[in-house]
């Protein structure tokens, strides 16, 4: 049954039998209750949906839970917008497509548990890239300690990082040859469970809370006596989950790093295939360098507490030294080119990693489920609310979601729908906003040209006369235009996504007729000299002001806040600073810490934490010189 807007007589007949067939059904079905995101089939199709009954679907959600749904959905599987809002709250099901490339650097073997892997090659090859330095440089890395930030790859452990790489300390990392592997999918894997935010970011202060929580039930099911054998938490997080997730199916989990990275639960599957395993060539062995030179007291070097005593150098060490250091220069460009094409990578998935697809369908998600922090920088997945009962709950949903095999056919996809309303409307309402904080114009001028942008808008829906009008129309229509699924709903995320999308739409829309409501009259009495607004027309443009600039700070849309300060050069990318280990990372005592504030981040009083700031900036390889060692 299809609602027909066309004036024919006949389709209007058959029209408002519909409307009344379906008024009287959704009587008969009472809106879906959300206790739990995924119990019980409901389905109604998108069709019966209708501009007159979409409210009586909208289930439950309050405009915080709605937007803190509706920014984690545009976030999803897009680096800049995952590092901006890196907290994550949610699970998405998620489905790796037959034929998808990934990779890992490491040892030469194929993993015999779950490791790590990379969707892109220049992040594992960064990663793995761990050479031995020449001249005073190696003496400075021997002298470091083995848990020290060494940029990417150390803070996993040798063999162990998410991508692979002997540990970097040293000549010894010669020894061990990286081997750089690409596996296939030879089948979808439609059971990976996306971790939002940035889920790899290794820290304390939230990003990791996903995980946390699974590993947390997780540790009580499996009544193990020592939990946390392994050196990183997070290697315990993915021992567990794979463990738990082993009779489910589950493929692994999709984390943000710089980059998403994979962990596979199980390499020995048949899931994927190795296509090749590529041992590593040393950039020195391909300029043709010999071995670094060992700076040590047994080789006859004036080394005193891992520091060169310059003055007792002979000639012939600095002569050697001089020589180190060029090649050193040499090899250090290449590097941090390496790294520069790693964060390349990443940034090239600013707009997504469309090889990966999401199945919203089975959405399990922390938010509508407990009570969180409007900021976005401040809320947690575990916070006080989050009790064991709760983080249960949440585990038992992903076991009953991993019944199903994801198909991301057959899902709304929510993102791009998303993403068609925010593009309309950022501009409309950033422009609005500017207008509106304008110090040269009159409050006229102001009227007429806030609803330059807003008067077309709401006279669309307008009709000259009530009585005449056939069916949608007014705000409601409006709303309902933008709102409608395009698919049919099917599982109570589906209708708590969409019910969440109803309530920013239409809160949207219902700014837009208030700012036009007010401003209007103004315009109004400027065109027929009328007199009976004067000396209200400031208080109404600071009202129209105040409610324009609530609904941007509401929304936290990260389009309407956060941008590249200028068009970057070809040798440049628009950098969105990220939050685990990687090159630019900084601030390395943690995201709380106040004194070592990461390169394009502050440090924010309002979160207790840093944040990144809203003038993105374009980077060059020479800007990774900045990062601090
Ligand atoms: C390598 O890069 C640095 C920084 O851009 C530069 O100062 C240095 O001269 C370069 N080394 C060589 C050999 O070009
Ligand atoms: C979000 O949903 C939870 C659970 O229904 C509720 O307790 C909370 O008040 C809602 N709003 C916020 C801001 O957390």
């Amino acid at each position: 049954m299809r609602i027909d807007f066309s004036f024919n007589t006949l389709a209007v007949t058959i029209t408002c039998t519909a409307i009344l067939l379906l008024v009287s059904f959704s009587m008969v079905l009472m809106p879906p209750s959300v206790d739990s995101m995924v119990r019980g089939p409901v389905r109604v199709p998108s069709d019966e949906i209708t501009w007159q009954n979409y409210r009586d679907y909208v289930v439950d959600v309050d405009f915080v839970n709605s937007t803190h749904i509706f920014n984690s959905i545009y976030a999803v599987l897009r680096q800049g917008p995952a590092d901006i809002h890196p907290l994550g709250v949610s699970y998405f099901p998620a489905v790796i497509p037959k034929g998808t490339l990934l990779y890992r650097a490491g040892k030469k073997e194929v993993p015999g548990s779950f490791e790590w892997l990379a969707m892109d090659h220049e992040f594992s090859y960064s990663f793995g890239s761990r050479y031995s330095s020449y001249g005073r440089k190696s003496l400075k890395i021997r002298s470091r300690k083995p848990s020290s930030k060494t940029g990417a790859g150390a803070g996993l452990g040798a063999g162990n990082s998410p991508t692979g790489g002997p540990s970097p300390n040293g000549p010894s990392a010669l020894k061990a040859a990286t081997h750089m592997m690409t596996f296939r999918a030879t089948r979808d894997m439609n059971k990976f469970i996306y971790l939002d935010g940035a889920s790899a970011a290794k820290s304390t202060t939230g990003e990791m809370d996903t995980q946390e929580l699974l590993y947390n039930v997780l540790r009580k099911k499996f009544e193990e006596a020592n939990p946390g054998q392994n050196k990183m938490p997070e290697r315990d997080f993915a021992e567990y989950i794979c463990k738990w997730g082993k009779p489910l199916g589950l493929d692994g989990l999709i984390r943000v790093e710089i980059g998403f990275e994979i962990v596979l639960c199980d390499f020995q599957k048949d899931n994927i295939e190795l296509v090749s395993n590529i041992p590593l060539r040393n950039p020195a062995t391909e300029l043709g360098l010999p071995s670094p030179s060992v700076i040590s007291v047994e080789n006859g070097w004036p080394v005193e507490n891992n520091q060169l005593l310059e003055d007792k150098l002979t000639d012939e060490q600095k002569k050697i030294l001089e020589k180190e250091y060029y090649w050193q220069s040499i090899l250090d460009n290449y590097s941090l080119a390496r790294q520069y094409n790693w964060l390349q990578a990443g940034n090239a998935h600013d707009q997504g990693d469309k090889r990966i697809k999401i199945d919203y369908r089975h959405f399990v998600t922390g938010i509508n489920r407990i009570p969180m922090d409007v900021n976005p920088m401040k809320r947690r997945l575990l916070n006080e609310h989050m009790t064991f009962e709760l983080q249960s709950d949440i585990v038992n949903d992903l076991e009953e979601i991993l019944k199903n095999d994801f198909d991301y056919t057959k899902s709304n996809d929510w993102q791009e729908i998303f993403d068609e309303f925010i593009t309309k409307f950022s501009p409309m309402l950033k422009t609005i906003q500017k207008i509106l904080h304008s110090d040269e114009r009159t409050p006229e001028q102001i009227a007429v040209d806030v609803t330059k942008y807003t008067l077309n808008f709401v006279l669309r829906f307008t009709p000259s006369d009530k009585n005449l009008a056939e069916l949608g129309y007014d705000r409601d229509f409006a709303t309902y235009q933008y709102a409608r699924p395009p698919t049919d709903l099917v599982t109570e995320s589906d209708f708590l996504i969409w019910s969440a999308y109803v309530n920013i739409v239409d809160y949207v829309i219902e700014k837009i007729y208030d700012v036009n409501n007010k401003l209007m009259p103004i315009v109004k009495a400027a065109a027929q000299d009328d007199n009976s607004i004067n000396g209200q027309e400031t208080s109404i443009i600071s009202s129209c002001r105040e409610a324009i600039d609530e609904l941007i700070g509401n929304l936290n849309w990260i389009s309407l806040h956060y941008k590249c300060e200028e068009s970057c050069d070809w040798d440049e990318i628009c950098f969105t600073p990220s939050w685990g280990p990687g090159p630019l990372a900084g601030g390395f005592k943690g995201h709380q810490d106040t004194t070592t504030v990461g390169f394009g981040k502050h440090f924010d009083d309002a979160s207790g934490r840093q944040v990144i700031n809203y003038n993105l900036q374009c980077i060059n390889i020479d800007t990774l010189l900045q990062q601090p060692h």
